[in-house]
């Protein structure tokens, strides 16, 4: 083939692809949001046409192809659960998603997401603390996110920050699920207490829990 004609053949794929893919804007700031390891694609709609319908896919990085995300095709919201896809938290992942309108038989050019690793990508939620005295002192419980347990499977620790009138400050490291009990503490005084959850083998630890108060007898 010479060089004219290749030139002329390569013309005609482009124009192709441009009355294909420009007819609609493709959707705008693609991006995973993850808390406890449930990943979830988010977009903005390009238009606000009422006929948008869109497609996600993804890949593992490094891998060439890209797989449907089976449970968001031709979807009108705009977010995706892709905990399923994106379960290996050791993997990175790319995902991408176009707009259609299947009433003008128009679409989008594809949108494509940041890298996302789960592992470094996740928020960690913090943990629920709950505060109860007993005759020995302030019994201290304190829980992990559920879904987070059931991710990590129980490789999670719990710090516990005891703020004492004053302002001083004491730290506890508890297995999640387990009490501790705060003994020795000053009669009729309100103690504070807020927690953190940590997962040591991701070095990833939450923000801490909003300050639960009890007042001794
Ligand atoms: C949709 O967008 C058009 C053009 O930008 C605008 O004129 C119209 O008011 C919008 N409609 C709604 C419901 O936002
Ligand atoms: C993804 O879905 C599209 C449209 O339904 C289809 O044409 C394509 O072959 C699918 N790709 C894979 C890898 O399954
Ligand atoms: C997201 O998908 C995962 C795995 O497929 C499922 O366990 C989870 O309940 C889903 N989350 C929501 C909010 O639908
Ligand atoms: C506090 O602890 C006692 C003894 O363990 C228990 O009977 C009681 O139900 C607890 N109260 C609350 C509010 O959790």
């Amino acid at each position: 083939m010479n060089r004219l004609l290749l030139g002329a053949v390569l013309l005609e794929k482009l124009a192709l692809c441009v009355t294909a893919q420009e007819m609609l804007a493709p959707p705008g700031q693609v991006k995973f949001e993850s808390i406890d390891y449930k990943n979830s694609l988010h977009w903005a709609a390009p238009t606000n046409s009422s006929c948008l319908q869109y497609h996600v896919q993804y890949k593992i990085y490094g891998e060439l192809d890209w797989l449907n995300a089976s449970n968001c095709q031709g979807i009108h919201r705009h977010h995706c659960n892709l905990s399923g896809a994106t379960s290996d938290v050791r993997e990175w992942y790319y995902a991408r998603v176009r707009a259609s309108c299947v009433a003008t038989s128009s679409k989008s050019a594809w949108a494509m997401s940041r890298r996302f690793s789960p592992r470094w990508d996740t928020k960690i939620s913090p943990p629920t603390v709950k505060l109860n005295l007993s005759k020995q002192g302030v019994v201290v419980q304190v829980k992990a996110s559920r879904v987070l347990m059931r991710k990590v499977h129980n490789g999670v620790d719990n710090n516990i920050y005891v703020v004492h009138p004053g302002g001083k400050e004491e730290v506890y490291e508890v297995a999640s699920g387990s009490r501790l009990t705060l003994t020795e503490l000053k009669p009729r005084t309100r103690y504070c207490v807020q927690a953190q959850t940590v997962v040591p083998r991701h070095m990833k630890s939450s923000d801490r829990s909003t300050a639960e108060c009890i007042t001794t007898d």
